[in-house]
This record gives structure tokens, sequence and C-alpha cells, in this order.
């Protein structure tokens, strides 16, 4: 008999190009686990449609995207790769999932309360039921692990609060999952506030470093990178967050430990430091964008990672979805 490997499962919203901080924190972690685990990645265009976006550069960041996670080694045959809007089953179950979800629940989200201050113009009932989508999308794979940052950390929880409630009235239902939180390169900090996590969404475009972007700019705003008066490579979060941001950003491109990085750059100024570190970043990113620009110009093939990513993601949902829809009380179609 084949051994069962755990499912693991994660989005990212196709809302904004892919950064550093979601290839080090995300999907340079995600390319190691297809032996471990069988793993599903899509494009959650559903969700970045909550906040209004332009249709064309939509449907040119999805595709873009996809391309991207190939290049950074998600191999299309050993993890299933999908567009989220693709396989309508998240959608299905994410509105029986919003009669199992309590207002006062949603009302708690801090990524509402947040992103409803963002756009105050546009607080529409998708941004507030969001959180179901996500369970849906979970739940749908029975995963047991989502790989996410700190701050889905929340609607994790509440994935597993509605899978907890829901497997109460019906039975087992839904597989209860874990969030997978890891630890290194976990959060990577504005170049610009490192008070805050490196975000698309970021008022100053100096504070977040894009995976595809061009090598003279990568290497220019790490030249700009905020850091302090001390003149010392020394690894302290609290006291030195810059620094510090600027430092785990270097362990994780080049592999070397906090304590060989304060020697390597002991006694010299910050511009050597941040110089290197850019470096190191543009040679990271270099292969990543050129394959990516590569498959970009292979429409037919990243077509057919798409359609047959849909159609295997589609026939693990739609075996859940039919067992909800018995369960609830629908007539068999
Ligand atoms: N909400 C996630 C984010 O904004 C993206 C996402 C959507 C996701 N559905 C998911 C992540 C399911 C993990 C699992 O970052």
């Amino acid at each position: 008999m084949m051994e069962q490997k755990g499912v693991m499962l994660s989005g990212i919203q196709p809302s904004g190009e892919l950064t550093l901080g979601s290839y080090l924190g995300a999907i340079k972690n995600w390319a190691e686990r297809a032996d471990q685990f069988d793993c599903y990645y899509f494009m959650a265009d559903m969700h970045t449609i909550t906040v209004r976006q332009n249709p064309a550069d939509l449907r040119r960041r999805t595709v873009s995207q996809l391309a991207a996670y190939i290049a950074c080694g998600l191999d299309p045959e050993r993890n299933t790769l999908f567009i989220q809007s693709h396989v309508p089953a998240h959608a299905q179950l994410g509105w029986i999932l919003d009669c199992y979800t309590m207002f006062g629940e949603l009302s708690r989200m801090t990524q509402f309360k947040s992103k409803s201050a963002a756009h105050a113009e546009n607080i529409n009932a998708g941004l507030f039921t969001y959180p179901c989508l996500m369970a849906a999308d979970i739940l749908l794979y029975q995963a047991d692990y989502v790989p996410v940052g700190e701050d889905q950390k929340q609607h994790c929880e509440l994935t597993r609060d509605i899978a907890e409630r829901f497997n109460a009235i019906y039975g087992p239902v839904f597989k209860v999952p874990e969030p997978y939180i890891p630890k290194m390169g976990a959060r990577v900090m504005s170049l610009t506030s490192p008070e805050n996590k490196m975000s698309k969404s970021d008022q100053d475009p100096n504070g977040c470093v894009y995976l595809l972007e061009d090598p003279a700019v990568i290497a220019k705003k790490f030249k700009r990178a905020v850091t302090d008066s001390e003149a010392c490579v020394r690894f302290d979060p609290v006291n030195k967050p810059g620094i510090s941001n600027l430092m785990q950003i270097y362990a994780a491109t080049t592999g070397r430990s906090f304590e060989a990085i304060e020697a390597e750059f002991a006694g010299q100024g910050y511009g050597a430091f941040k110089t290197a570190v850019g470096d190191s970043v543009v040679e990271m990113c270099r292969p990543i964008r050129e394959e990516t620009e590569r498959l970009l110009k292979d429409k037919g093939y990243l077509e057919s990672v798409y359609r047959a990513g849909a159609e295997k993601a589609g026939r693990i949902a739609n075996k859940t979805l039919r067992k909800v829809y018995k369960k609830v009380g629908f007539v068999a179609p």
C-alpha cells in the first residue's frame, strides 16, 4: 500500500508583484516540501478582488505569479499549482461556511479592521467574509498543514474553529488543520520601517523589494535601507531592527550564521555591509527572474500547468464538497 502523505496547502494573493519577503518567508521553503507532503499552492485571485483591482493587471499578475512559483523551484509535476477561481468548489464551500461562521467572529479579525481602515471607501461584504473563503480553501483539501506568515495565524485559527464546529454537528467531515509558521526567514521586514513586515502594500516603495525587480533598483533599495547610528553589524532585533533585518536577509541568501556575518563585517561601516546584502539578493533573484521571463514567453506551457492543476485540485475539492452538500441536506444533483 502507498504511504499516505500529509497534505500541505497555501495561497498568495496576486494583489501585487511577489516580494522578497514572500520568497524567503514562504515560497523558498515550499519548494523543499514536495517529498514529504502532498502540496497544493494556488493564486488566491478570488481573495484579491476584495480590494478593487485593474482587471488587466490582475490577469497578468496571476499568470506571472504562477511562472514565478515554477521559477522558484515548485515543480508542477510534484506540486499541484492552480488558480483559485478555476476551482468553483472554493466559492461553493465558501458560501456554506459563511453560514457556519458568526458575525462576531469575523468582526474580531484584525486584518478586516486594518483593511477596512485602509479602504474606507470600499468596505464590502467580501472583505468581511474573506476568512470563510480562506477556510474553504483549506478545508476542501483536508489539509494537515497551512504554511502562512504571522499575519494569517488568526485566519487559520478561525478555520480550525469553523471545522470543529461543523464536525461537531455533522461528524468528522473536515480535517482540522495546523498553521505551520517556519522559524527561519518567516518575517522579512520593511527596509525603510523595519518595525513592519515587508509588504507590497507598503506606502514607501523603497521599503519593499520585489523578486522580479530590476537588479539596479534592488541594489539601490538596499543602499538606502534604514540602519542606526552605532556603526556595528550586530544582531539585536529590539535595538537594531534595521541591521538585524539585513542580517536575516543576508543569512537567508548566503546560508551564513549571524556570528559569521558579524565577523565578516567587524570594524567596517554599514556601507560595505549594505552593498554586500544587496548584491547577494540580486544574485539570488537573477536566475529566478530569468526563468520567469522565459516561462512567460511560453503561454502554452503555463496554460497546460494551470489547467492540469485545476483538474487535479477540482477532483479532490469536489469530493469534500459532495460530502458537505449531503451533510447539510442538499438533494444530490
Ligand atoms: N489570506 C492569505 C493572505 O492574504 C492568502 C490565502 C488565501 C491563503 N487563502 C489561503 C493562505 C489559504 C493559506 C491558505 O496572505
